[in-house]
């Protein structure tokens, strides 16, 4: 038989889909990610939203101003694109060096959304810079609308929009974030290496059962919505596959234990402060944590034209019991399986424990 690995060391990962909020609760967030990513896409849905270079410079001297000392984590911005973005602030964009891409949020889709674009028609000149200048759209894949059942939003979008933005720019290189079906894995497939996609530690772990079980679990409530079984399973053959389009990116994002538990509750798991270790677990019981190195470290940085971090991280095998809550401002925050045992767990090194 062979001997069970104990110990894995792989390159410094990456998470290219995070929420940080600002303020308190950027501060009491922030050293989680840093801990064990490298770089992370911070997500620009903020009150108000982080709609130009001149903002997001903003935003990422606070992300690095709420750092622990010594940290070289490195936010890496994306714009909220709107109806009203310019091509100007495409091309203020790529000159940037900070600004990484522009995140599509269909009006109404999740949180924060409502300034999100209206209909993809009236960005067609700054989606039509993006193409000409190589900025990747990440996109928030749901179709909105009352007549859309929202275990089918992200089928619809594809069908609806996704396809059609596919063929109508065809260069445009795209993100299915957070992809959370079987068909959307396999729309990706279907296309060249310019569409990619992120995957989510919730979405690989548990299907739509675990919302319910044993009574309602509002912390498991997060957009998409978790899925099904079959889904969940095509979501961890594509991360395991070793296919160079799909990588990390957790969607961390946090929200106040009482804004949770509460009538019309918001939507958001925070996974950060087990980000690796969660991946490493789905990794191994799918038999493929000599893997989990492509998928965490590398595609991510491949996709984006950026170096792939020169440290390591490393993960033992050791059990431990993830917090029932972690202090969040003046409330506080139930971290994705809040009092359930791990079995992996990173190792504190160089400092940037
Ligand atoms: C995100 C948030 O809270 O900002 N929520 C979520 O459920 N994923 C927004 C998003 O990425 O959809
Ligand atoms: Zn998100």
């Amino acid at each position: 038989m062979p001997s069970q690995t104990n110990t894995l060391t792989i390159t410094r990962p990456d998470d290219w889909h995070l929420h940080l909020r600002d303020g308190e609760a950027l501060a009491a967030v922030v050293g989680f990610s840093a801990r064990q990513f490298g770089r992370a896409v911070v997500m620009p849905n903020l009150k108000p939203p982080v709609t130009t270079v001149e903002s997001a410079r903003r935003y990422r001297d606070c992300i690095r101003g709420a750092l622990p000392a010594g940290s070289s984590f490195e936010p890496l911005m994306t714009l909220y694109l709107t109806d009203d973005t310019e091509p100007a602030e495409i091309d203020r964009a790529r000159a940037s060096g900070f600004v990484c891409g522009v995140k599509y949020y269909p009006a109404g889709a999740t949180t924060l959304s409502d300034a999100g674009v209206t209909s993809l028609a009236r960005c067609h000149a700054a989606l039509a810079r993006m193409e000409e200048l190589d900025v990747v759209l990440q996109v928030h894949g749901e179709a909105t609308g009352t007549t859309v059942d929202p275990f089918d939003r992200e089928a619809v979008f594809i069908e609806r929009d996704l396809a059609p933005l596919v063929r109508r720019f065809p260069r445009l290189r795209i993100i299915l974030e957070h992809v959370s079906t079987a068909v959307g894995i396999d729309f990706v497939r279907a296309q060249g290496p310019r569409v990619a996609a992120t995957l989510t530690p919730q979405h690989l772990l548990l299907n739509r059962g675990a919302m319910f079980k044993g009574g309602l679990q509002p912390h498991l409530y997060c957009l998409p919505l978790l899925k099904r079984e079959r889904d969940r399973e095509a979501l961890v053959a594509a991360a395991t596959g070793m296919d160079p389009r799909f990588f990390l990116g957790t969607d961390s994002a946090p929200h106040a234990r009482a804004a949770k538990e509460s009538a019309g509750g918001c939507a958001g798991v925070f996974s950060a402060h087990a980000a690796i270790e969660i991946y490493a677990h789905v990794f191994e019981v799918a038999g493929a944590l000599d893997r989990l190195e492509a998928f965490a470290s590398h595609n991510g940085a491949d996709y984006y034209g950026l170096p792939r971090n020169n440290g390591k991280i490393t993960l033992r095998r050791e059990a431990w019991t993830v917090p029932a809550s972690y202090p969040f401002g003046a409330g506080e925050l139930v971290p994705l399986f809040a009092g359930e045992l791990l079995s992996w767990r990173l190792v504190p090194a160089d400092g940037r424990t």
